[in-house]
């Protein structure tokens, strides 16, 4: 283990990487992948099982203890299970996450859940099957049979993510909010974020979260509450119960004085901010041989580039890849 941690020049403490498995998906939220977009990484590109290994280890020494899997879809990356028994395996990496749209979570929950993976967010942006296939083109019953496979499982917690959208979901928060307080499902609302072509697109549907919390705020009681892993919720306790909601403000209350992470794409990409184009190609440093050594060192170097903050609100269009590439 290197003594030293990883922190970015703004001393913030980089501890939690976002890994994305894949860039397919089976779904096509409107804010996130384009229609018939095709542009998908071709399978030569993929890093290997072996070279994601090597690289969260190398991360693990640097002092990263969290791993999310994202997508895309990180489900539709063949033999997830093997990839996250080996992950969970690696010294000094002690929370394994998944966020996932949950479409095949009813055979997968469970060697996931074996494999080590613990914590769960799973999308879910109505509870109406017609507006949910408008906004996915999926079906909901699959998600919700989905999150009842996740939950026999034995994740916990499972968080339910939901991007906000004027006009079109922004009139059942509350019905959510109730569905996941009868689960034991906590609710995040999130901001939708100009990220790639579609995302820019769907900046009309923006709703500012504030609003939406004023108005919960007209029928429960909402008590700031902290909890544990420094992600960009800001969460507050529904009332006296168990119940929690969070809110992710990346537009009207952004978080990156307390950004913790960097992402890792399918090829091999190091993104150092989800807003920002700011990245290093490790895949050609991997297939030219590089040593564990120099891997640490390079990482370590890479993350002096981390950038303060994103533009969403001055550089709407500043970036042009679309989420499903990095998982958001
Ligand atoms: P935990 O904090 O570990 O529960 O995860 P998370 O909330 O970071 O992960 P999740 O994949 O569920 O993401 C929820 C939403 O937060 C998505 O819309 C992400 O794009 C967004 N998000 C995650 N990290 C960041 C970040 O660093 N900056 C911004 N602006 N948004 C983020
Ligand atoms: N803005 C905000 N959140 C987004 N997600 C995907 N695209 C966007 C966007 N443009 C969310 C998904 C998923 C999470 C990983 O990222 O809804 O829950
Ligand atoms: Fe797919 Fe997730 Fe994007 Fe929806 S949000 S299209 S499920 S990657």
């Amino acid at each position: 283990m290197t003594t030293q941690p990883l922190t970015d020049p703004f001393g913030r403490r980089i501890a939690y990487l976002r890994l994305s498995v894949t860039d397919r998906c089976d779904l096509r939220c409107g804010y996130c992948l384009p229609k018939g977009f095709k542009g998908f990484e071709e399978p030569e590109h993929w890093l290997t099982f072996d070279e994601i290994t090597r690289v969260v280890g190398a991360f693990t020494r640097l002092g990263v203890h969290h791993v999310r899997l994202t997508g895309g879809e990180p489900l539709m990356r063949r033999e997830l299970p093997r990839l996250a028994a080996r992950l969970a395996a690696l010294p000094g990496l002690d929370d394994l996450s998944l966020s996932s749209n949950c479409t095949q979570m009813d055979t997968l929950a469970e060697p996931l859940y074996q494999a080590g993976v613990r914590r769960l967010n799973a999308s879910l942006d109505s509870l109406r099957p017609e507006v949910f296939a408008q906004v996915t083109g999926g079906r909901l019953d699959q998600v919700l049979r989905g999150l009842r496979a996740a939950r026999r499982a034995g994740f916990e917690p499972i968080r339910i993510n939901t991007v906000v959208m004027a006009g079109v979901n922004d009139g059942e928060i509350e019905q959510i909010l109730e569905f996941c307080a009868q689960h034991g499902f906590t609710l995040r609302l999130i901001e939708t974020m100009p990220r790639g072509r579609t995302g820019q697109a769907a900046q009309h549907q923006y709703v500012d979260l504030r609003r939406i919390k004023e108005r919960l705020e007209r029928r429960y009681t909402l008590i700031p509450d902290l909890l544990p892993g420094g992600g960009p919720a800001r969460y507050y306790r529904v009332g006296a119960g168990e119940t929690r909601i969070g809110f992710i403000t990346p537009l009207s209350q952004h978080f990156c004085a307390t950004c913790n992470r960097v992402r890792l794409t399918v090829d091999g990409t190091l993104y150092l901010c989800l807003g920002q184009e700011h990245s290093d190609p490790l895949c050609s440093l991997l297939r030219a041989g590089v040593s564990d050594e120099e891997l640490v060192a390079h990482l370590r170097h890479a993350i002096t580039r981390k950038p303060e903050r994103h533009e969403f609100n001055e550089r709407p269009a500043q970036v042009v890849r679309f989420m499903a590439q990095t998982g958001g």
